[in-house]
């Protein structure tokens, strides 16, 4: 789960540093109160927050992007390292301070740091009103009256059904060109340095017409690019039980069909698959449509077979690496692969290290999203094993890793250069408005100058320079 935007492209080591701020949108607010949501972590909670959003524009609430002058402060938080919680608690810390000087403001925790702790986050954290997990948020307006009312309010249940498929989200900070959909929600595997299958709960995956009905509105909004998302993709299921029970379930590769068949000119992409579940029926179902990005996010977190055995990821090196070739056998060689990838996970030694980066010149990874091992309470990792690598060990590999992505991604970026590619302009560059930028079908992103182009527009440029995160050139 990852890419938000121009920048987490090789921010290495903590993605939370680059994703943090995602402030809501501006509403009418007369006579209504108002929200203002931050969100943490993966684009999973980024689609949460729009489903709160929508949840509370139906309680009588507008959005705000000011926390100075909202009257309720969500923060959808993320519990995935430790750094990812300690961000959120020196927030509430500020928060604190605009509380003095207005105590009727209320504050809530969301989303998996609030699942882990439950209600010892009110105990730790005196500014917190209230606390609501991922599968809760249909409960938020009670949990807020019951705030307002001065009492401290909670509700951590999670669900095996709840996947939000009939609420419509309001689109938080949005461009206008490209909007998450959330597919599934949970994770059934249990990896063991993982805190997700604690915060997010069982897997379920979501009705496939409530999917396609959110991806052809979005069309018809103007949206040309869907992102379909889930913590393993590759798992989604769907059995038709009522009305045809004879039928063969909804997979992922069926579901992502259905979505590319919507329009052509609405882009598909995925995130996350899982090494040991992408079919080849997936890469085959890429291969037929165009507007099926080709762009595959396939973490393999190590590449020596010992750790992945030690990480619960159910597959070896060599079976990791079959999964490449069968990607570069239907895709082709230009097909975008990104990783994750865990540095002094619990035990490693030097030459496990050395296989991971050695996985990586196998590969030639596009991007990578790097961390340092971050050892979670009650995972299994906790349970069963040290975690003995010295965190500036953990450093020194991260860095080590870091490095080789950023020449990895300077040379496939550098493969574009004389090729015409095809973008969907997502607006102004970041650095200047004379420039748009949009992405590839490899989810590059690609500036050029703005000519009369518009966002939403597709366009062919012809990439002339490139940096390790961009590619630049002009639009022929
Ligand atoms: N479902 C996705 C990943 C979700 S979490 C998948 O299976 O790939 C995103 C990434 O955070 C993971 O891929 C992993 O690389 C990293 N991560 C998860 N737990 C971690 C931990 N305890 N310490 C460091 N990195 C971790
Ligand atoms: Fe965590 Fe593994 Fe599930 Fe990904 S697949 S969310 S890493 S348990
Ligand atoms: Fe996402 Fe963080 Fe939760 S990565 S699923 S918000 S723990």
């Amino acid at each position: 789960m990852t890419l938000i935007s121009e920048l987490t492209i090789l921010q290495p080591a903590d993605k939370e540093e680059v994703d943090l701020l995602h402030t809501s949108t501006d509403e009418p607010a007369i006579g209504k109160k108002r929200l203002y949501i931050e969100s943490y972590g993966c684009q999973m909670n980024f689609a949460d927050s729009e489903i709160v959003a929508s949840v509370m524009r139906n309680a009588g609430f507008a959005t705000t992007s000011s926390a100075e002058d909202a009257d309720l402060i969500f923060l959808n938080t993320c519990a995935i390292r430790d750094n990812a919680e300690q961000k959120v608690r020196n927030r509430l810390k500020h928060l604190t301070g605009l509380k003095r000087q207005k105590p009727e403001l209320l504050v809530g925790m969301l989303g998996c740091m609030a699942e882990r702790l439950k209600t010892k986050l009110l105990e730790e954290e005196k500014v917190v009103d209230l606390v609501a997990g991922p599968d809760a948020y249909r409960d938020i307006p009670k949990l807020v009256e019951e705030a307002e009312s001065g009492q401290k309010a909670v509700n951590v249940f999670l669900s095996r059904e709840e996947t939000y498929a009939d609420i419509a989200p309001i689109r938080l900070n949005s461009n206008g060109v490209t909007a998450f959909v959330s597919i599934m929600r949970g994770c059934d595997n249990m990896c063991s340095f993982c805190v997700v299958p604690f915060t997010r709960g069982r897997e379920r995956s979501r009705d496939p017409h409530s999917i396609v009905r959110e991806c052809q509105d979005l069309l018809d909004q103007g949206y040309r690019e869907v992102t379909l998302l889930g913590q393993n993709v590759d798992s989604y299921k769907w059995a038709e039980n009522d009305a045809a029970p004879e039928a063969a379930p909804v997979t992922f590769a069926n579901l992502l069909e259905l979505v590319a068949l919507i329009h052509p000119d609405l882009r598909v992409r995925f995130s996350t698959s899982h090494p040991k579940d992408i079919t080849d029926d997936v890469l085959h179902t890429m291969a037929r449509y165009d507007n099926i990005c080709n762009y595959i996010h396939l973490p393999a977190q190590s590449g020596n077979s010992r750790v992945l055995k030690l990480m619960n990821r159910t597959y070896d090196r060599p079976w990791y690496e079959q999964k490449i070739h069968s990607i570069r056998r239907i895709l082709g060689e230009d097909c975008g692969i990104s990783t994750d990838m865990i540095s002094g996970f619990c035990t490693e030694t030097e030459e496990e290290h050395q296989d991971s980066l050695s996985l990586m010149d196998f590969v030639q990874y596009d991007y990578a999203y790097m961390f340092a091992y971050s050892e979670r309470p009650g995972t299994l990792a906790a349970k069963k094993y040290a975690d003995d690598i010295p965190e500036d060990v953990k450093k020194r590999r991260l860095n080590e890793i870091i490095a080789k992505q950023l020449s990895h991604s300077a040379a496939r970026n550098q493969r574009h250069i004389g090729q015409v590619q095809r973008v969907l302009i997502e607006g102004p560059s970041k650095r200047s408005d004379a420039e748009l930028c949009g992405r590839n079908d490899q989810n590059k992103m690609v500036v050029f100058p703005r000519g009369d182009w518009q966002k939403g527009q597709y366009v062919d440029v012809l990439v002339t320079e490139c940096t390790s995160a961009t590619l630049r050139g002009e639009v022929v």
